[in-house]
Order: C-alpha cells, then sequence, then structure tokens
C-alpha cells in the first residue's frame, strides 16, 4: 500500500456498534410503525448498516421496507473532502409518494446529506428523515436534519464498517482511528 504510515485504534466495538444499531432500528420501527419505508443507502459507506439496520428492523417488527441506493462522492481518496460531493448512481426506483430514510456511515461537513436529501425531495419522497452511524458535529458546514445517529464521535478519521481509507479498511467489522505515525 502506498500510503503514509500509519495505524489504527479502536473506537467503537462490534458489540457496542451492533447493540446501538438494534436500539436505533427499534425507536424507527415505532416512528414508522403501520407505513412502508424506503431505505435509501449512500455507497460506499452504507452497506454495512443498510444491511444490519434492515435486518434490525424487521426483528423491530417493520414489515415493509423497500431498501435502494444513490451514490454521492466527494472524496478523491485519502482522507480530505474536496467540498463539491457528486452524485454518481442515482436511485433505480421512484420514492414519490414515499417515506424516505437516508442512510450514511458518518455526517462530516453535511454536504453529502445536504444533497442526497435536495435529490429525495426532488424526487417526490413524502417525508425525509436521516440516519448516520456516525457524526462528526464539530466539522458541520451546513446545516442538515439528522434525526438518527449511532454515535458523535470528535474530529478524527475513522475507518473499519464501510467506511474507508483510499478505499482500504471497510471491511474491519468496528470503528477503528486513523493515526499518521
Ligand atoms: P460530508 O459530505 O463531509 O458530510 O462527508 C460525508 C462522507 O465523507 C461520508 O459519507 C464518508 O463517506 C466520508 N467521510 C467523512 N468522514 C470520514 C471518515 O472519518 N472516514 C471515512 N470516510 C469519511
Ligand atoms: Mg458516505
Amino acid at each position: 500500500m502506498k500510503t503514509p504510515k500509519h495505524h489504527l485504534e479502536l473506537l467503537i466495538s462490534e458489540k457496542k456498534l451492533q447493540t446501538r444499531l438494534e436500539e436505533l432500528a427499534r425507536q424507527i420501527a415505532g416512528d414508522y410503525a403501520g407505513r412502508e419505508l424506503v431505505l435509501v443507502g449512500v455507497l460506499y459507506g452504507a452497506s454495512s448498516v443498510m444491511s444490519d439496520l434492515g435486518r434490525y428492523l424487521w426483528k423491530a417488527g417493520l414489515q415493509y421496507v423497500s431498501k435502494d441506493y444513490i451514490s454521492i462522492s466527494s472524496y478523491a481518496g485519502g482522507t480530505k473532502s474536496t467540498g463539491k460531493p457528486k452524485i454518481t448512481k442515482k436511485l433505480n426506483h421512484s420514492v414519490k409518494g414515499k417515506h424516505v430514510l437516508l442512510v450514511d456511515d458518518i455526517v462530516d461537513t453535511g454536504l453529502t446529506l445536504q444533497l442526497a436529501t435536495k435529490l429525495m425531495h426532488s424526487a417526490g419522497a413524502e417525508s425525509v428523515e436521516a440516519m448516520s452511524v456516525l457524526s462528526k458535529p464539530s466539522r458541520r458546514e451546513v446545516e442538515v436534519e439528522l434525526k438518527y445517529i449511532g454515535f458523535e464521535i470528535p474530529d478524527k478519521f475513522v475507518v473499519g464498517y464501510d467506511l474507508g481509507y483510499d478505499e482500504m479498511y471497510r471491511t474491519i467489522p468496528e470503528i477503528k482511528v486513523l493515526v499518521f505515525d
């Protein structure tokens, strides 16, 4: 790997992460009880949480849940956002008149979520809310509505649970801080 020398430090264990997601799923299942929900995952970061959250929602009793994905990219590799998120994959199915829950791995500046929210509204969604596994509130550049948050974390670059660094480390089942040596 041609990357600067670094090591990883544990931030959130797999158990703590899963326990929190199950808890959030119970809350979401309660909020959407009796309604049909479309989970819209923001790729690639949201792939793990889309799988786990979807199953926890079912276990929590929410039956009518569908899944779709968009892809928004603001990183040209590395650890710094370019500040200009771009849509690189659109929805496969219409969300017109539907209740959408945007699902992401982490909300940092908020630019990605802002763009995704706009996109869902312009696609005619009946309602749009957002959930993210992690949030770095100190990094926010735009105000966003994030209803469901797994964990608020400090301004550190993290990997694992489909958060990547140069496309690496997405396969780690827990959240780790990437520390440059
Ligand atoms: P935002 O647009 O600045 O809120 O950034 C959102 C996207 O940047 C996230 O969905 C991630 O894909 C990526 N990102 C932000 N912070 C981190 C991090 O600490 N590790 C890995 N990816 C990150
Ligand atoms: Mg993401």
